[in-house]
This record gives C-alpha cells, sequence and structure tokens, in this order.
C-alpha cells in the first residue's frame, strides 16, 4: 500500500488540531511538516514550538522535511520527539553521510532531499547507503499548490534502478503537485510515499479520507 503523507502547508493554520482529527484512523498515513527559515527557501512556516505541540496531539507517524539552512539546530531542538522520517537537503552539507548518522538517533527514517534544480549524482554510493528515504521535489521547494515538474518521474526511476543495483532498501518519496491524475505513473515509477498538500485539504473537512483515498489508485 502506497503511504500517504499529507501536508499540513496546505490545512487551516488557525485550526491545525481539528485539521489533524480529520485524518484520524486514516492507515498508511504520514504526516508531512514542512520546516521552511526563510534563508534556505524564501517562505517561513513553522519550527520546533509548533512541531512539539502537533507531535503530542497526531495519531500519525511524524514526517518532517527540513528546508532549512541549518539542520542541526533542530536535531538538538527535537531531540525529545520520536519521528518517522527526518527529511535534510543534500545541498545544505558538506558531508551527507555525517547528518543521515545523526538524524538516527531522534527518527526511524533518515531522509535526504534534493531541489529538482540539483544533479541527482550528488546523491553519491555512499549516501545512499547511510540513508533509509530519498525524497525527490518535483516542484522547487517554498510553496504548495504548484504545478507537477514531469522530469521528475526519470528521476525517481533512476532511484529504483540505482536501489535494486545497489541491494538497497531505502523508500522513495514524492513531494509537490501530486494529484488524483498523476499518481499511479508516480506510484508505476517507483514511488513508496507520496507527499500531498492541495490535494488533501481541499474541500470540507468530511472529504479529506477521500481525498487521501483518491490518491492511492
Ligand atoms: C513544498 C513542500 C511540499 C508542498 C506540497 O516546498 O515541500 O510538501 O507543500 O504541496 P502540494 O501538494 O500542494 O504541492
Ligand atoms: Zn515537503
Amino acid at each position: 500500500m502506497t503511504i500517504i503523507s499529507p501536508s499540513i502547508l496546505a490545512c487551516d493554520f488557525l485550526n491545525i488540531e481539528s485539521e489533524l482529527n480529520a485524518l484520524h484512523g486514516v492507515k498508511d498515513l504520514w504526516l508531512h511538516l514542512d520546516v521552511m527559515d526563510g534563508h534556505f527557501v524564501p517562505n517561513l512556516t513553522f519550527g520546533h514550538p509548533i512541531i512539539k505541540k502537533i507531535a503530542k496531539v497526531s495519531n500519525h507517524p511524524l514526517d518532517a522535511h527540513f528546508m532549512v539552512t541549518n539542520p542541526e539546530f533542530y536535531i538538538e531542538t527535537l531531540k525529545d520527539i520520536s519521528f518517522e522520517c527526518f527529511t535534510v537537503h543534500a545541498e545544505t552539507q558538506s558531508n551527507n553521510v555525517h547528518i543521515l548518522k545523526s538524524i538516527k538517533s531522534i527518527s526511524k527514517h533518515a531522509g535526504i532531499s534534493l531541489r529538482p534544480s540539483t544533479d541527482i549524482d550528488i546523491l553519491s554510493d555512499e549516501v545512499l547507503k547511510a540513508c533509509d528515504l530519498v525524497l525527490v521535489m518535483s516542484v522547487e521547494p517554498g510553496f504548495g499548490g504548484q504545478a507537477f515538474m514531469p522530469d521528475s518521474i526519470d528521476r525517481i526511476k533512476w532511484l529504483k534502478a540505482k536501489r535494486a543495483a545497489l541491494n538497497l532498501d531505502f523508500k522513495i518519496e514524492v513531494d509537490g503537485g501530486v494529484n488524483p491524475t498523476n499518481a499511479p505513473e508516480i506510484i508505476a515509477a517507483g514511488a513508496d510515499i507520496l507527499v500531498a498538500g492541495s490535494a488533501v485539504f481541499k474541500g470540507q473537512q468530511d472529504s479529506y479520507k477521500n481525498n487521501i483515498e483518491a490518491l492511492r489508485g
């Protein structure tokens, strides 16, 4: 079953708890937290105090995506939280193997991500061996509601082939512009986890569960 990870970037920030309650009981669901620092990306969302509050009320595993220049700060300030996945951007580090190892102390999956414009070869065999998940950005990071970039399909296929060639088992997550129309092709290319913001948090709260199931195909 494909895991869906709704991005709360698209939810009603004045009513986060009630928005999360609308997802209650859905299986194979992570909760995607887009942390932006106004520096690595121009946009600014929320930081560790709000993540700690969300961790207290969420019934779903936390899937945090750090679009920040200094991810070490968050590893330190969030060390008491247990994450399902904690993803950092490869562009921010000179030694990605090192940071992936430190993430393992607070998260089941240590994730690495790339901007769509970053050459995928930056993910060396050593980095792929050290990570548990690769997050393929299928839009330029920073904002929800953008269109899926079709070139991302080749990146997903490249990762799937590389995973087989190296006999690894990292998961492939895809983030940005995912909707019920393009989800089947993204899953067929090799995605294990789909992030979706606007495709989940649309309509009334009682439609969110149907919106999620529509993504699984
Ligand atoms: C973009 C974020 C995505 C985004 C997804 O920087 O990483 O998680 O919120 O939103 P949609 O599904 O609306 O593209
Ligand atoms: Zn994200």
